[in-house]
């Protein structure tokens, strides 16, 4: 995430340096900094042990610094009515799919987690492939005129399928992957750690789609069986909400992959759920599950989603990407 490009900066929350903050002096700034705390954000939603402890400055002015910058960001409390604006504020993107994006109620929310998970195959990489082209669309094309950040842990990302779905949506294919801000991610530190980066790169690229493919691999691959259970889903939970933080902070989208098992024996607990199932368990957010069906149809379930309507969406996925089925 180092290459930063300066490109139109989003008329979001944004970026606001800690040098901003009142009361945070050069001597301050320079340890927040080397300590990886750039952004008011990151001060506001991290916790202020954690500042203290990176950092060398004492408690107490650690918080005096964080109730500063709480201030300059704006947070307080909010009447429903604001509370009501916020909601309004929520866009979405098109998944390329009108079934999905109904059932989805629309598309993909910003200021919201959304999980796909499903068995291999089922289509996962192929929405982040599609969601990474469609949130550069116009808004009156179901876009956000927004670049993306593409976390790939799996090393399934592929530049010709983004150029592909860029052609055939009508859109540059050459100005569309220079949209599409591409990390490999090598470990679930390096991968907790990127999030970080990411409360500054965000607003300064106007990005609006953070992709994390898959969230969960290097967590299962580090933290294996049952003895590293209670672990892993700590750690993930912390990866996840400070995920959700960013979606909140910057009302940008945040969409993860899941890869569940075919065989739900070979993990623990509950068949259904546990490891072999959704990870936004204790996370507010978005659980589509994905199934195969005929040649290239694909079977997509909102779960516990009440505010959305029941059922099911077929999508396939085709030469152009992912489309509606056609009769
Ligand atoms: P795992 O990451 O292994 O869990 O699977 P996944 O859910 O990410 O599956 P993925 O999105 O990679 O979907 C794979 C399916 O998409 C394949 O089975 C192909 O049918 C289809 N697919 C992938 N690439 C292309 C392509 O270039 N053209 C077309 N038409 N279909 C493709
Ligand atoms: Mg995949």
């Amino acid at each position: 995430m180092s290459k930063e490009k300066e490109v139109k900066v989003s008329a979001e929350p944004g970026f606001v340096s800690i040098r901003e903050i009142p009361g945070v002096n050069p001597a301050i700034a320079d340890k927040l900094e080397a300590a990886g705390f750039v952004s008011a954000w990151m001060l506001v939603v991290a916790k202020p042990e954690e500042i203290a402890e990176k950092t060398g400055i004492p408690a107490v002015t650690v918080q005096k610094v964080i109730e500063n910058a709480r201030k300059l960001l704006g947070i307080r409390f909010k009447t429903a009515k604001e509370v009501k604006q916020e909601r309004l504020n929520v866009k979405k993107i098109t998944t390329g799919s009108k079934a999905l994006d109904e059932l989805l109620g629309g598309g993909i929310e910003t200021k919201t987690i959304t999980e796909f998970y499903g068995e291999f195959g089922t289509g996962k990489t192929q929405i982040c492939h599609q969601l990474a082209v469609n949130v550069q669309l116009p808004l009156e094309r179901g876009g956000l005129n927004a670049s993306a950040v593409y976390l790939d842990t799996e090393g399934t990302f592929r530049w010709e399928r983004i150029e592909a779905m860029a052609r055939a949506a009508g859109l540059d294919p050459e100005t569309t992957m220079n949209n599409i801000y591409y990390l490999r991610v090598y470990n679930s530190d390096h991968q907790m750690s990127i999030v970080d980066e990411l409360f500054s790169f965000v607003p300064r690229n106007n990005a609006k789609l953070v992709i994390v493919d898959s969230v969960t691999s290097h967590f299962r691959a580090e933290y294996p069986g049952r003895e590293h259970l209670a672990e892993r889903q700590q750690k993930l939970n912390a990866h996840l909400h400070q995920l959700l933080r960013l979606a909140e902070a910057y009302n940008i989208a945040v969409v993860v992959t899941n890869q569940v098992m075919a065989r739900p024996d070979v993990f623990y607990g509950d068949p259904t759920q546990a490891v072999g199932g959704h990870v936004l368990a204790h996370v507010p957010g978005v659980r589509v599950h994905l199934k195969k069906a005929r040649g290239n149809k694909r079977i997509a379930r909102v779960v516990d989603a009440p505010h959305l309507p029941e059922g099911e969406a077929v999508f396939a996925i085709t030469e152009e990407g992912i489309r509606d089925v056609e009769e």
